[in-house]
Order: structure tokens, then C-alpha cells, then sequence
């Protein structure tokens, strides 16, 4: 088969993040920094390193600040420059590189996974493309979009990053049916939208990240809801993959669930060790904190209260 270079990319990026609220009241979830970037711009990175130079951004309400980081900001720029800091100005403009362009499609109403990228339809065309859910970060030597396009390029399917979860957690995930379990790439023959543990396929979830060929559309316009009343993706994979291959793939690299306050906690402090010039300080201040005695470990003030009442 020729290899094809996958140009397009999907950012579904129309929900509300409830979990986060009041933070994500007037901004969007995926502008939440980890470190110093948002995390719709490692969503970007990574597709970026994929090879895709089209980016497509399902959008919903309170999502501008997206555009806005996305955009040049011309004014910033010769801010900084006049403030000679050049580096800080190269930074800004480097977000998005010259040669990427972004097509923001508006969801109407907020239908489901499925539904935001059926509404990417108009600008993928009848090319294979990536999706890329923001929430799921996952730092890999090699990005996990790439690591997927080489396997879309092997077999010539759609292809699931996914990984193994805890039994108790597959009504989180869509959860795939699959033989051969343990080898790293393997032909889906099931496929389902947050199964409750006693009933699920297996414990091997569905992250985000998505090679799907555009056969994938015509599945999507013909399913209603499902789970949660929403209109699934997995349902979709699920029609597809009865007519065409679909391959689950078990990537390289580490997942946060940035979804969840305390994945994306850890992603902070993960990052944030692992930074060029942070790291070093940020390591110095958790082993100057982890040293400390539990008992001299100032409780938060609500914990403080109730201390107060027993005494
Ligand atoms: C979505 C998908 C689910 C997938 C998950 C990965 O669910 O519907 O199949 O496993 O993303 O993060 P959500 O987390 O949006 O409920």
C-alpha cells in the first residue's frame, strides 16, 4: 500500500467541562494550561508532528479563547519585541506555524462526540483524518498520532489508541472486544460506549485518539443516540467496523486524564518536573515538601475548623 500522509485533524472541543467548573465557566476546558501551554496546544503539537497540516476545530460555546490563541496577535508580538524580548515574541508567533491552518466549524447544539464529528465533515472531505481528544494528554517519545498514522499506513484501517483500565472503570470509556488481548495492534470485532464492569468486552479502553477513513460519516448520519442520550462515536466504529477493518492499538506513552482534577494534577506536577529550567527547582521544592513531618503539614482550613470544634 502507499504510504499516505494523514493532512487532517479533529478537535472536538464543544464541551463544557463541567468537571471543572467554576474554572471553565467563561473558558474553555482546553485552555487549561499544563505548565505554560494549554492543553489544546499539545493537542495541536501532536498533530502537528503527525503530519497533519489542516486542523479542525468543532466548537461550541465559550470556546473564542481558542481562536484567539490560535490567531496572530500582532500587536502582542511588537510589544515584546519593543521590550526586547524576542524570545517571548518567537514563542507567541510559534503557535501556530505558517504552514497549519485552522477551520473552526460551529456544533449547534451539544449531541455527542459522534455528532461534533460528523460536523467536521464539510472540511475533512473524503481523506482519512485524525481526532484528538484535548482531555487525554499522553506524553510518548514518539507522538501518539504518529505512532497511530504508521499503523494506519501498515494495515490500511481505522485505528483506536487504547489502554488498559481498571475493571471497575470501564463505564468511563468505550471499551473495545478484541482476540488476540494482549498483542500491540489487534482487529476489533466489538465495540462499546461505557459499559458497566459486569457487562464489558474487556478492560481495554479507548483513549483519545482516533485514525478514522471517512467512511466513518456515512455511519455517523445514520445513528441516533446512545449511551447517555448522546450521539456516540463508538456507536459509528461500531457500524464500520462491520464493513471495513478496524484495529485497536496500544500506543507508547503515559496518559493523563486531564478530564479529571486529579489526572490533570498529575500532569502538572509530571510536566512541571520534567520542564527545561522548572524542573530542577520544581523537583528541589517536592523533596523539600515530601521531607517535611506529617504532623507539621498545616491542615486546610475546613479540616482546621473542625479541630477547633473537637478541642
Ligand atoms: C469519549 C468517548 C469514549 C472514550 C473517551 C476517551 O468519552 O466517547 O469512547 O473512551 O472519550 O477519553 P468522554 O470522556 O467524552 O465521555
Amino acid at each position: 500500500m502507499a504510504k499516505s500522509v494523514i493532512r487532517t485533524a479533529v478537535f472536538p472541543v464543544a464541551g463544557r467541562g463541567t468537571r471543572f467548573l467554576p474554572a471553565t465557566k467563561a473558558s474553555p476546558k482546553e485552555m487549561l494550561p499544563v505548565v505554560d501551554k494549554p492543553l489544546i496546544q499539545y493537542a495541536v503539537e501532536e498533530a502537528l508532528m503527525a503530519g497533519a497540516r489542516r486542523l479542525v476545530f468543532v466548537t461550541g460555546a465559550s470556546k473564542r479563547a481558542i481562536e484567539d490563541h490560535f490567531d496572530t496577535d500582532a500587536e502582542l508580538e511588537k510589544l515584546l519585541e519593543s521590550q526586547g524580548k524576542s524570545e517571548l515574541a518567537a514563542q507567541v508567533r510559534s503557535v501556530l506555524p505558517r504552514y497549519a491552518s485552522c477551520i473552526y466549524i460551529r456544533q449547534p447544539a451539544p449531541l455527542g462526540l459522534g455528532h461534533a464529528v460528523l460536523c467536521a465533515q464539510p472540511a475533512v472531505g473524503d481523506e482519512p483524518f485524525f481526532v484528538h481528544l484535548a482531555d487525554d494528554l499522553i506524553d510518548a517519545g514518539v507522538p501518539c498520532l504518529k505512532q497511530m498514522a504508521a499503523v494506519y499506513n501498515q494495515k490500511g484501517g481505522s485505528v483506536l489508541g487504547v489502554e488498559e483500565v481498571p475493571h471497575s472503570d470501564t463505564d468511563k470509556y468505550g471499551i473495545v472486544e478484541t482476540k488476540g488481548l494482549a498483542a500491540k495492534i489487534n482487529r476489533i470485532h466489538g465495540i462499546v460506549e461505557k459499559p458497566k464492569p459486569q457487562v464489558a468486552p474487556s478492560n481495554l479502553a479507548v483513549v483519545g485518539r482516533y485514525v478514522l477513513t471517512p467512511r466513518i460519516f456515512r455511519h455517523l448520519e445514520k445513528i441516533g443516540q446512545g449511551a447517555g442520550g448522546e450521539i456516540q462515536l463508538t456507536d459509528g466504529i461500531a457500524r464500520l467496523m462491520k464493513e471495513q477493518a478496524v484495529y485497536a492499538y496500544r500506543f507508547e506513552g503515559k496518559r493523563y486524564d486531564c478530564g479529571s482534577k486529579l489526572g490533570y494534577l498529575q500532569a502538572t506536577v509530571e510536566y512541571a518536573m520534567n520542564h527545561s529550567t522548572l524542573g530542577g527547582p520544581f523537583r528541589d521544592y517536592l523533596l523539600d515538601l515530601m521531607s517535611v513531618r506529617p504532623d507539621e503539614i498545616v491542615p486546610p482550613p475546613v479540616a482546621r475548623k473542625r479541630a477547633r470544634k473537637r478541642s
